[in-house]
């Protein structure tokens, strides 16, 4: 069998974290590396959150560090959702995993270019490190086999009623990534928030006793706790690892085509993702929008997933 390769992006996070869990482990994905971006917390955190979950599961995928702001807007941060440390629940031991010297965006830019054309890009993160690489050079876009991203949404945001956090935290880079004419699936919060980590599913994915499923444990305390306190659900939509968990399964999600364009100008919906999902407008379609999920079988990925590790001993 042949192994996808992909790189993925993000701005970890305790979803991040989780994707990056599904990614590194699957035997079914060669993950060439993972950049990282400033988002739910400020870069250095998202960089160092991303080295500590790689060192934890010894995995050998480099780390490389990437933009620190949003290309146009003034930046925001998900401390609320994800703590101070931007990953706070487990107790990680000293860090001796370092990212890479090459910046993120050159760094994609020259895989991207030397590659085959084979490579998809998920993002889980706002998209400034992929949209900073196709405005550096845009020869890449030929090269990018596929963008599958968490963000946006064709119902409700999670930020303002219009928007989601990935986009709107860098709605111009997102737009940059929708307009470079390649295949985009959308995996937004229409099918994120089917994905609720309750207390049973954390007691279920810890039975498994690997080194990943403690990790996931720790981290989805904190997560269904401040998802609970912040929006009153009664567990923590698991939001960026459905992009993985899609890539392993393509049955998962089901998918419409739609015309999609984000929203820049306006002061109340910016960065919504607008999803003509009747086609009103007759564009032609830019994106696969997610609209529904197999949450059952979502779940079964996460524990095969996370059983494919090493006992925690
Ligand atoms: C997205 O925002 C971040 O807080 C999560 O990691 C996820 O990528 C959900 O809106
Ligand atoms: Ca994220």
């Amino acid at each position: 069998m042949e192994k996808q390769k992909i790189i993925l992006d993000c701005d970890p996070g305790h979803d991040d974290a989780v994707a990056i869990l599904l990614a590194a482990g699957s035997p079914q994905l060669d993950l060439l590396g993972i950049t990282v971006i400033a988002g739910n917390q400020s870069l250095e955190k998202t960089v160092r959150n991303a080295c500590r979950v790689v060192q934890w599961i010894g995995a050998d995928v480099p780390v490389y560090a990437g933009c620190d702001r949003p290309m146009v807007r003034p930046q925001i941060i998900a401390k609320d959702i994800h703590g101070e440390s931007g990953l706070d629940g487990p107790v990680f031991p000293p860090l001796a995993k370092s990212p890479e010297e090459e910046h993120a965006v050159p760094w994609l830019i020259r895989t991207l270019l030397e590659s085959d054309g084979d490579i998809t890009v998920v993002t889980t993160g706002p998209m400034t490190n992929l949209a900073m690489a196709l405005r550096l050079q845009p020869k890449i876009a030929d090269k990018i086999r596929r963008i599958v991203l968490m963000g946006g949404a064709y119902a409700n945001g999670n930020v303002t009623p219009a928007a989601e956090f990935n986009i709107i935290a860098d709605a111009e880079a997102a737009h940059v990534c929708f307009t470079a004419g390649r295949p985009v699936t959308m995996v937004g919060l229409d099918v994120t928030r089917k994905v609720l980590c309750t207390p049973e599913i954390v007691r279920r994915m810890a039975a498994s006793g690997t080194c990943a499923s403690r990790l996931f444990v720790d981290l989805m305390r904190h997560f269904c706790r401040t998802q609970k306190e912040v929006f009153g659900w009664p567990g923590g939509p698991l939001h960026d690892p459905v992009t993985i968990a899609s890539l392993l399964d393509p049955a998962l999600l089901t998918v419409r085509p739609m015309n999609v364009q984000i929203e820049l100008r306006s002061t109340q919906s910016y960065g919504r993702t607008n999803c003509d999902y009747f086609g009103y407008l007759g564009l032609p379609a830019t994106a696969d929008v997610a609209i529904d999920i197999d949450v059952g079988r979502f779940w079964d990925i996460i524990e095969e997933g996370l059983r494919r590790y090493p006992s925690a001993g």
